[in-house]
């Protein structure tokens, strides 16, 4: 048993998932997962992940559950051998994850996942480590999860140097500084078809619009950096929705091509741009799954909530507002 840290060493973390208002997609070292382009996004207070890390002296490999159910480790090990490596020991552990949302349906199990992954890791490795190194750990699980470790509105920056030392992100307002309500219509439970790992891999190599997509990023980041600054919803909202359907549009014409939405995918966006034209301020936005994401001001949420209950295929709609980085439980 290793001496510095001792058989049985136990973190509890939990992590938020997030929603980019400026997309990730690409990467610009697939082997570090540094992201091609930087994005924005933020904290969602009512999807989270729970992680408990033990480290297991008796184990030969790490184990990883999700909800109750065994689930494949190389990816999780995968950063569980960054922190071996930084406290100099080769303990396995036992990783428990629970979700209060459906898992790798495109509501960014992923980013709240390896978030809570690397607090807990850190945490029961005896490490402290700053909102940055964590966010550089999370990346190395999934390029969203590095902005799961801030609350409220984040950026995560590509970086220039070639080992990922500068591609992290950082806090850009706390969850508190601008209540924004993000309301989430689940169109379908199922997994997912393609993942994001593949798809962007796959867009990269394929789509005439990938090059497009990597000019335009700075452009999308500063004006989303200047509309968050100056507490503008409409103009945060219209970038949002532009940024998410470039982004699409880069999907379409990737070979072959990634269509991630269903028919209430589209039905929810319409009823999105129907509230618009009766007034009420909402912007959707759509990651690498069916779920829509709609953006509105507190005060509006009841009724974007009561609207996309009623579109045809939404199955479940759920509140919330921002929230926190993520955080030690026990
Ligand atoms: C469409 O973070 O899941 O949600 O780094 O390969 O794990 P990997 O990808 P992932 O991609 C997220 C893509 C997105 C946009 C976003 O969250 O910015």
């Amino acid at each position: 048993m290793d001496e510095t840290l001792g058989g049985g060493a136990t973190a509890v973390a939990r992590a938020h998932s997030n929603i980019a208002l400026v997309k990730y997609w690409g990467k610009r070292d697939a082997a570090l997962n540094i992201p091609a382009v930087g994005s924005i996004s933020v904290t969602l207070e009512a999807l989270y992940t729970d992680t408990r890390v033990t480290f297991r002296p008796d184990l030969a490999h790490d184990e990883f559950w999700i909800d109750g159910s065994r689930s494949d480790a190389t990816r999780v090990s995968r950063v569980l051998d960054l922190v071996r490596a930084r406290v100099g020991h080769e303990q396995r552990v036992v990783v428990s994850s629970t979700n209060n949302f459906p898992t790798g349906a495109g509501l960014a199990s992923s980013a709240s996942g390896f978030a809570a992954l690397a607090v807990a890791a850190t945490g029961a490795a005896g490490l402290e480590l700053t909102d940055r190194e964590l966010s550089i750990l999370a990346r190395r699980g999934s390029g969203s999860a590095a902005r799961s470790i801030l609350g409220g509105f984040a950026e995560m920056h590509t970086g220039v140097a070639a080992d990922g030392s500068d591609a992290y992100a950082e806090q850009l307002l706390g969850a508190a500084d601008w209540p924004v309500s993000v309301t989430v219509a689940i169109t379908e439970r199922g997994e997912k078809s393609i993942n994001s790992t593949v798809g962007m891999v796959e867009s990269a190599a394929t789509s005439p619009f990938y090059p497009t997509w990597l000019d335009s990023a700075a452009e999308d980041l500063s004006e989303m950096r200047a509309a968050i600054a100056a507490r503008d919803f409409a103009r945060l909202g219209q970038l949002s929705e532009y940024n998410c359907l470039k982004m699409h549009a880069l999907m379409l014409t990737t070979r072959p091509a990634l269509l991630y939405w269903n028919a209430a995918t589209v039905a929810a966006l319409h009823a999105v741009r129907g509230l618009r034209a009766d007034g009420v301020p909402a912007y959707f936005t759509i990651d690498a799954g069916p779920q829509v994401k709609v953006l509105s001001l507190p005060a509006d949420s009841a009724v974007v909530q009561a609207t996309l209950a009623l579109v045809p295929g939404v199955l479940e709609v759920r509140g919330s507002t921002l929230g926190p980085g993520a955080h030690r439980l026990a």
